[in-house]
Order: structure tokens, then C-alpha cells, then sequence
């Protein structure tokens, strides 16, 4: 089994990585966390398909665990869900020896560890992502959170983990849009900080992700590591892409894009503003444009894509208000900067090339 130690700040949880391992799930808690009372936190696509087995896991090594389960999709990521959960762990007897595990992809590991990190103003929580995006980026990081009225994660908090548990299996009954959106995060961690994972992309091992999950685990730790909190700037490098990728995917209402989909477009553009600006070249570009393709992820906006409305959504960026925007472009695949050198103008151009 692989294990990689993730740290931040003074904390430092374990990752570990390997087929098969949410049968073993409760022993690997059992070395951390005493409880006995947990809550297992799913959806309602994933807690048929294995919550049976981590519950059975658990109740072996002693511990006592509640499962709530919510309606899949981003939709359930709002603090009227997160209250709710609440209201069901209090009902079951939680306590501040508790703590709590989410089953699940991105929307599972945000609204679980937001939950975690306010009940009873704060108890452990272990991660177990059930998507590749979940994988590789989203259970890294420590950031939690729920949507609000006005946008996504407005509410949220810094809550690390515990231990991660990163079973490849469960990546099985993945759907595969699902699946492939993963790779956009993947292939903007290598264009930002690898140029080897890069080149080898293009023959990834679907059946062997281990040490792949493990090499973008560590890419993002070690981002997360030097800026916790987003204050140096070295974080805001895993926005790279994000930028316009937030605006296609609010400009096509959460719906018409899947995040990594949105992402694939803004690194797309992204690029095209790093060709201008930081000097990228172009056989580089159209590398990023062949791979993101690979994995059936789009690089142009379908023709009647209403353009007007991902400049619209630019404005909510917060980066936008203030009139400064710091952008990430990268000069070379493998590395990244911020630039205050971009205009509204150059990313115009580049939305309006997609
Ligand atoms: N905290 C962070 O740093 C961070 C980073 C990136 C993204 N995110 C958040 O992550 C969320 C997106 O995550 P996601 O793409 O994993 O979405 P998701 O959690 O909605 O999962 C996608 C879909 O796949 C289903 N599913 C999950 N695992 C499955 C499996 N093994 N088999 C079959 N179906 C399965 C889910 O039920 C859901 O319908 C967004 O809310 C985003 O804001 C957070
Ligand atoms: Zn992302």
C-alpha cells in the first residue's frame, strides 16, 4: 500500500492509496480516532454501491457509525443540508469523541468536512473520495465549504483531515464523463508543476492509477503546504485555468458543463492568454489542446454558446471588482506565475477564440 504523509500548517495526515481498501477502512481509523460514534456521510448514488461494506468494516473494529445519507449533485451543498446532517448526528448521540466520515465524491468531501468542522465546533473527519477529481484534488487542501444563493463556496472552512483513504476500486463504477473531468485537474497540475507527468500522460494505465493518484496528491500538497491560507500567491497557482473555466461553468447554469469539462475550455484559454502575454509557444498550447482531447474533453464552446454570459459571470469573480486581476499563465509546461499584466481585453480574446 502507498501511503504519502500530506502536510499543513502543524498538521500531517496520511493518504493512503491501493485497490481494495474500504474493507480495511475501520482498522486504518482504528489507529487514529477512538470514537466509538461516527457518521457516514454519502450520497444517494454511492451509499448503495458501498456504504454496506465500510459500515461492516467499522462495526468489526468497534465502532458504532450512523449513515446519512443526501440527494446526489451540487444542489446538496448548501448549509440548509449541512444543518440537517447536523440535526441527525445529534439525534444519534455525537459527541466530541465522535467524528466523521465522507463517502463520496467532491460535493461529499466539502459538505462532510464543513460538518465536521463546525460540529460541536469541530471534530475529526476522514476522507474517503469516491471520484478521480476527489482523488487528486479536491480531498487535498483542507478547504470545506457550501454553496450559497450567490455562488459557490462562499461558506466554508480550513479542516484537514485526519487520514484520507483512496480506494482505486470505487473509481470502477465511476461514469465516464465522470471519470475523464478528473484528468482536466490532473493535466493542470502537470502543466503548472510537472513537464514529466506531462509527456507521460498520453499513455496512462487506466488500470494502474496508483502511482498517478500519488504523484498529483503530492503536487498539490506541497502548493497547499507553502500557502495554507492563499496569502503568498503560490495556491492561487492551482487556479490556473479557473478563471474562465468558474464563468463557462456559471454561464451554463452548473448544467451544461461538468466542472473539469469547464476547466478543460478555461485551460484552454488560459494558454491562449499565456501564448500573448508569457510567452508559451504554440506547439506547447496545441500539447495541452491534443491531451485534454484524449480524454473526450471539450477545447472549443459549442457555436450558439451564449459568450455574453461567461463575461457576465467574469464580474462576480472577485478578482474582477477590485479592477487588478491577477491571472496565472505559464511560460513552459511545468511551471506557472501570476501575471498583473493581463487585461479584461486579453481574456476576451481568448473567450471569444473558443
Ligand atoms: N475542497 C476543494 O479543494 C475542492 C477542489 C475541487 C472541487 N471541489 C468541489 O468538488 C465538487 C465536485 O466534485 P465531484 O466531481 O467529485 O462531484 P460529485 O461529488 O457530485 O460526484 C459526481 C457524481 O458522481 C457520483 N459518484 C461519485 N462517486 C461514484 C462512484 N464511485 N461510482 C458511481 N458514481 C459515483 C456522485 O453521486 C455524483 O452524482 C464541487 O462541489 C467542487 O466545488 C472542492
Ligand atoms: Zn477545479
Amino acid at each position: 500500500m502507498i501511503s504519502v504523509e500530506v502536510r499543513a500548517g502543524l498538521r500531517r495526515y496520511d493518504v493512503l492509496i491501493e485497490s481494495g481498501l474500504l474493507v480495511s477502512a475501520g482498522e486504518f481509523v482504528k489507529k487514529r480516532l477512538h470514537g466509538p460514534r461516527c457518521a457516514l456521510i454519502s450520497d444517494s448514488n454511492i451509499a448503495s454501491l458501498f456504504d454496506e461494506r465500510i459500515k461492516q468494516s467499522l462495526l468489526s473494529a468497534g465502532f458504532q457509525p450512523t449513515p446519512v445519507t443526501i440527494p446526489a449533485g451540487e444542489q446538496s451543498k448548501t448549509l440548509a443540508q449541512a444543518d440537517a446532517i447536523c440535526d441527525q448526528m445529534i439525534a444519534a448521540g455525537l459527541d466530541r469523541q465522535s467524528f466523521v466520515i465522507g463517502l463520496g465524491g467532491g460535493v461529499i468531501g466539502d459538505i462532510s468536512g464543513f460538518v465536521a468542522a463546525i460540529f460541536l465546533r469541530g471534530i475529526p473527519h476522514v476522507q474517503i473520495p469516491t471520484t478521480l477529481l476527489a482523488m487528486v484534488d479536491s480531498s487535498i487542501g483542507g478547504k470545506t465549504g457550501v454553496n450559497t444563493r450567490d455562488g459557490k463556496n462562499l461558506l466554508g472552512a480550513i479542516h484537514h483531515p485526519v487520514l484520507v483513504i483512496d480506494d482505486v476500486d470505487v473509481l470502477k463504477t465511476l461514469p465516464h464523463r465522470e471519470f475523464n473531468q478528473g484528468f482536466a485537474e490532473i493535466i493542470k497540475h502537470a502543466i503548472i508543476a510537472d513537464a514529466e507527468m506531462f509527456t507521460t500522460l498520453k499513455d496512462v494505465d487506466p488500470e494502474n492509477l496508483v502511482p498517478l493518484i500519488r504523484r498529483n496528491i503530492e503536487i498539490k500538497s506541497k502548493i497547499v503546504a507553502k500557502d495554507e491560507r492563499d496569502r503568498t500567491g503560490e495556491r492561487a497557482l492551482l487556479n490556473f485555468g479557473h478563471t474562465i473555466g468558474h464563468a463557462i461553468e456559471r454561464a451554463g447554469n452548473y448544467r451544461k458543463f461538468l466542472h473539469g469539462e469547464a476547466i478543460s475550455l478555461g485551460l484552454i484559454a488560459a494558454c491562449d492568454v499565456s501564448m500573448k502575454k508569457a510567452g508559451l509557444a504554440r506547439d506547447q498550447r496545441d500539447a495541452v489542446a491534443n491531451l485534454l482531447r484524449q480524454f473526450d474533453l471539450p477545447t472549443q464552446l459549442p457555436k450558439d454558446f451564449p459568450r455574453e454570459k461567461i463575461f457576465e459571470a467574469l464580474r462576480f469573480d472577485k478578482k474582477f471588482e477590485h479592477g487588478e486581476i491577477r491571472f496565472v499563465v505559464t511560460s513552459t509546461i511545468g511551471s506557472a506565475h501570476l501575471s498583473n499584466d493581463v487585461t479584461p481585453d486579453d481574456i476576451r480574446e481568448a473567450v471569444a477564440r473558443l
